[in-house]
């Protein structure tokens, strides 16, 4: 029978009964000896300038506040940003630093006292005044910074061929601007951090995902060795790249637990992670695509502009869909940021293909219906055969198939061609479709296992798990590869302690730190059959057909149980080191994963309400580590995707660069009620180039194009094409 922890296998999750339990302790429920203080963060009201002055007086006398931390009394820090020459993870983030303001919500006091309600109280009677200094919050075309790089290391510029000529010599052209606004990654979990310090060694337990740069970041910003730094993160609820790096309150905990060498506890409240956590800037994305009058691509631009927070060197590339998706002669693509005096602009899911595609797969729909085209028709007769950016040969394409695929399950032959013609009583009804395409990267990452002699087998990683899978599915490759039961495998993450992984971001996870669990468990093997090779009684045996399964090395017919292997080496366990880095096979190709979404929609004729009635998605990304966990991960992203196309927008005050909708009754998500039926396919073609399981990444694959095929479908319903993102009713009317 197969091994229902098999790779592939739809496996529950390892790690389910804890956290519906409450037993999995996310960063705010790590129980120690001592319950911990708590601090509660003072926000700046102000976008830029300094502190006048501060007030703690009426705080300190506040009942059960112990201290308030400023920066007349924060330990000593590196100042924010240096080095400078560290990338953004690991350079200072200093709190608390200097009576300067750097951006609205930015912390100018930590109130810390025995209980939450007490410290926020006293919060509210902290006085801050304020020297003002001219700010710049908002931008739009007027960014004309270039970027030093994109994020992932992409060139802010990018040109193929001579795009002026091709463009103006095409016979159909298209010239376009679209807009997607502010947006906030919304984890579940808000950002949260316990921190302990005995005036040697700092204990941090926190919601981060990734933990090597999170121990750099407390040394370089804390002045403290490294090796005194201790990071602990075992379950997140959310991430999305707004806990890639560690964010203010866990400086602040740190602070205070350093001042007073006592743990203290910060959790930020709902509305403080919308200016003490990262955000994703808004973007204005001008697009021209000319084509032959048969709809041949002849040239592609893309053109976006962003804010990008002062002291921060994070850059959005926006661009990164018009790069990849789609053949033309010529292609350029350009990035310019404006520097904001704005809370944190990082990653969220998706960096560049989320927003990025949002703009152009519309784009390309429009130019599809000014071709007088099919848009699933219009988009196979422009697949590339090289990524269009970079020249380099695709490790594997499967674009053109998703769309066939999908199509065909989707029923798109049912489908009328001309917008506003399909009606539903009053609802007007509308076809949507929109490619998926999302870099597929594979990141350093080593992990020690330990097989002892009860048979059971234990692997450890300082990788995370934000809550797509991350146990289940190295339980999984663990069980499948020395043939154990899930039972007999832990995996221990989430630890500084740990050995060296990749950490969660960039879709690059589970391939990564999976394969160097792979590699790993694949030596075990060799070790063992070793072992069994010098036992008497194996010698006639069929070593040629050896295999590993039910905890056993199977020999023909002798069956040889892993626990005997190990007694039999002499030790009282077998442990062993796998890593795995890209080498020349990965990088010679363009690596990416595809997909082709669908969505039909209807429209309310009289009062503009969208509702999504269905939506359908295939992709192709490799193999398929875990088909439960994979197609959580797609639908996660394709809700993420209608929650752009229609809800999502943080409304920014220009006078003071506030956000003013800072909870979830006003800055809305989608919810149960606007998710339809959502059904998803998998083409599972392993990819050998990508990593040494096949794999490919899927945590950002599905978000990017999910709000486009949304939009699209809106267009055909209603013949209105709305480029200022979110599509609310008032713009269809
Ligand atoms: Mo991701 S946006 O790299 O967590």
């Amino acid at each position: 029978m197969k091994n229902p922890a098999a790779i592939g296998q739809p496996l529950d999750r390892v790690d389910g009964p804890l956290k519906v339990s409450g037993a999995a302790t996310y960063a705010a429920e790590h129980q120690l000896d001592h319950a911990p203080l708590v601090g509660w963060i003072v926000e700046a009201t102000i976008p830029a300038g300094r502190i006048k002055a501060l007030d703690t007086g009426a705080a300190e006398k506040s009942a059960g506040v112990v201290a308030v931390l400023t920066h007349n009394n924060s330990p000593s820090q590196v100042p924010f940003g240096e080095p400078d020459d560290e990338g953004r993870f690991t350079q200072s983030r200093a709190m608390l630093g200097s009576d300067r303001v750097r951006y609205h919500g930015f912390p100018v006091a930590l109130v810390i006292a025995d209980t939450l309600a007490n410290a926020r109280h006293a919060a509210g009677l902290v006085e801050v005044s304020y020297d003002p200094a001219e700010a710049v919050t908002t931008t739009g075309s007027d960014a004309d910074e270039v970027p030093d790089e994109l994020d992932g290391g992409l060139d802010p510029d990018v040109t193929r061929g001579d795009f002026e000529q091709a463009y103006s010599e095409s016979e159909v052209q298209l010239d376009v601007t679209y807009t997607t606004p502010n947006q906030a990654s919304a984890a579940m979990e808000p950002h949260a951090t316990i921190a302990e310090y005995d005036g040697n060694e700092l204990w941090v337990y926190t919601s981060v995902q990734l933990i090597g740069p999170a121990v750099e970041v407390l040394a370089n910003t804390l002045k403290l060795d490294p090796d005194k730094v201790r990071v602990l993160s075992p379950y997140i609820g959310g991430g999305f790249g707004s806990k890639l790096g560690l964010h203010n309150e866990a400086i602040l905990a740190c602070l205070g637990a350093m001042h007073l060498e006592r743990p203290v506890k910060v959790v930020q409240h709902r509305r403080h992670v919308f200016h003490n956590a990262p955000h994703r800037g808004n973007s204005v994305q001008r697009i021209r695509l000319g084509a032959s009058g048969d709809g041949k691509l002849k040239a592609i631009g893309h053109e976006s502009y962003m804010p990008r927070a002062r002291g921060y060197a994070f850059a959005e590339p926006t661009g990164a869909s018009a790069r990849t998706t789609y053949h033309a002669d010529a292609l350029l693509s350009r990035h310019r940021v404006k520097t904001v005096d704005m809370s944190l602009i990082d990653s969220c899911r998706a960096p560049g293909h989320s927003i990025g595609s949002l703009a152009f797969e519309s784009a390309i729909d429009e130019m599809a219906y000014r071709c007088d085209m099919d848009p699933v028709a219009f988009r196979l007769v422009n697949m590339p055969d090289r990524e269009p950016a970079s020249g380099q040969p695709f490790s594997s394409h499967d674009l053109a198939e998703c769309l066939r695929e999908g199509a065909a399950k989707f029923g798109w032959d049912q489908r009328d061609p001309t917008p506003r013609s399909q009606e539903r009583g009053r609802q007007l009804v509308g076809y949507g479709v929109a490619s998926t395409i999302r870099m597929n990267i594979l990141v350093k990452s080593t992990t020690r296992i330990r097989l002892s002699d009860d048979g059971s087998l234990i692997a450890w990683a300082n990788m995370t798990d934000i809550g797509t899978g991350t146990y289940t599915i190295l339980t999984q490759i663990a069980a499948d590869i020395l043939g154990l039961p899930a039972g007999k495998v832990s995996i221990e993450l989430g630890d500084s302690a740990y050995p060296a992984s990749c950490g969660s971001g960039g879709s690059f996870g589970a391939g990564s730190s999976g394969s160097a669990l792979r590699d790993a468990c694949m030596k075990l093997r060799e070790k063992l059959v070793d072992i069994a090779r010098k036992q008497e009684s194996l010698k006639d045996a069929d070593f040629d057909g050896a295999s590993f399964e039910g905890g056993n090395l199977v020999l023909g017919d002798k069956k040889v149980p892993l626990a005997e292997l190990v007694r039999q080496s002499g030790h009282d366990y077998l442990e062993v080191d796998g890593k795995v880095e890209p080498g020349e096979d990965h990088e010679k190709y363009s690596q990416h994963s595809y997909g082709a979404q669908f969505a039909e929609v209807t429209v309310d004729r009289d009062t503009g309400e969208v509702r999504v009635r269905r939506m359908l998605g295939v992709f192709s990304a490799g193999r398929i580590l875990n088909r439960k966990t994979a197609r959580s991960q797609l639908l996660g992203g394709m809700v993420w995707g209608i929650s752009y196309a229609l809800l999502e927008e943080l409304m920014l005050d220009e006078r003071c660069g506030a956000f003013v909708n800072r909870d979830f009754a006003e800055y809305h998500l989608a919810v149960n009620r606007d998710i339809p039926e959502v059904e998803i396919h998998f083409r599972e073609q392993p990819d050998t180039h990508s990593n040494p399981l096949g794999s490919k990444g899927i945590g950002e694959l599905s978000i990017s194009g999910a709000g486009a095929a949304v939009a699209n479908a809106i267009y055909h319903a209603t013949g209105v094409r709305v480029r200022d993102f979110p599509i609310t009713l008032d713009k269809l009317l």
